[in-house]
């Protein structure tokens, strides 16, 4: 992961809270704010590398879907064959432009391309052997999301793969009261203030919208995925591989 600058987005109390928007204030300390923000961050990625490795074939192009500023890419470069291409979408300009920046510095040497795209309105896929939805679902609205998942699936390779990273809702609301309770804990163990846990919370409150780890399977299962398992599971967050 590359130098990004300390995540102080939320840190100055505000009069009014806006959407939250992955623009270039966010862009700019995002790989601090992940680490500090998503509990065990390194380690699924680090996972989910094992796993697109497994089903990564040669000739093929593995997407990564809200891609941001490219650290899964550049974990996948050193563990998957050389004639893969890699396809990275954001909407985010700012995000692109990031990534961008960090696969030439890091001399990603291997075919991709970054391509600006709205998941909400329709995607093309082809011949992709490993999709990745990585923290990107639980944005997209409800409305559109059985459509982008349609989507993926239709480019993926028989034996293809999905591989998610999720922020979910407790199975019940009493679990998801806990969970939520242990995950702003952890923010407070990460440095985070009181003043920025409860700013991002409004900030992100019609922005992102977890689903139940069951409705996401069900999703999946809807969609025609033969095979679904959870590979990671911490509170409120989780990770799903879904085989075509
Ligand atoms: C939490 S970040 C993903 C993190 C990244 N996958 C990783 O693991 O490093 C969510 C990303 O999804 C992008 N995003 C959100 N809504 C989107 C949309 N409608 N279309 C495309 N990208 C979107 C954001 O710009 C952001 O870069």
């Amino acid at each position: 992961m590359s130098s990004s600058e300390r995540d102080q987005v939320f840190a100055e109390q505000k009069s009014a809270i806006a959407d939250f928007k992955f623009g270039t204030e966010v862009a700019t300390v995002f790989d601090d704010m992940l680490i500090r923000s998503v509990p065990f961050y390194a380690e699924s990625q680090r996972m989910l590398g094992e796993i697109a490795t497994d089903f990564a074939v040669p000739g093929t192009n593995v997407y990564d879907f809200g891609c941001s500023t490219g650290t899964t890419m550049l974990l996948l470069d050193q563990q998957l064959p050389p004639d893969v291409k890699f396809i990275g979408l954001d909407n985010s300009e700012a995000m692109l432009a990031k990534c961008e920046a960090k696969l030439k510095e890091q001399k990603f040497s291997r075919p991709y391309e970054l391509r600006y795209a709205d998941l909400n309105s329709g995607v093309a896929v082809e011949n992709a052997s490993v999709a990745m939805l990585i923290l990107t679902l639980q944005f997209i609205r409800p409305l559109n999301r059985e459509r982008l998942m349609r989507e993926i699936y239709e480019g993926l390779n028989e034996n293809g793969c999905l591989i998610m990273v999720e922020k979910v809702l407790g199975e019940d609301s009493m679990f998801n009261r806990m969970f939520i309770k242990y995950y702003y804990d952890f923010k407070r163990r990460n440095g985070y203030s009181e003043t920025e846990i409860v700013q991002k919370r409004e900030a992100l409150e019609n922005v992102l919208i977890p689903y139940r780890l069951e409705e996401n399977r069900e999703l999946l299962f809807r969609t025609g995925y033969r095979y679904v398992d959870t590979f990671f599971k911490w509170y409120n967050f989780c990770g799903i591989v879904a085989v075509k």
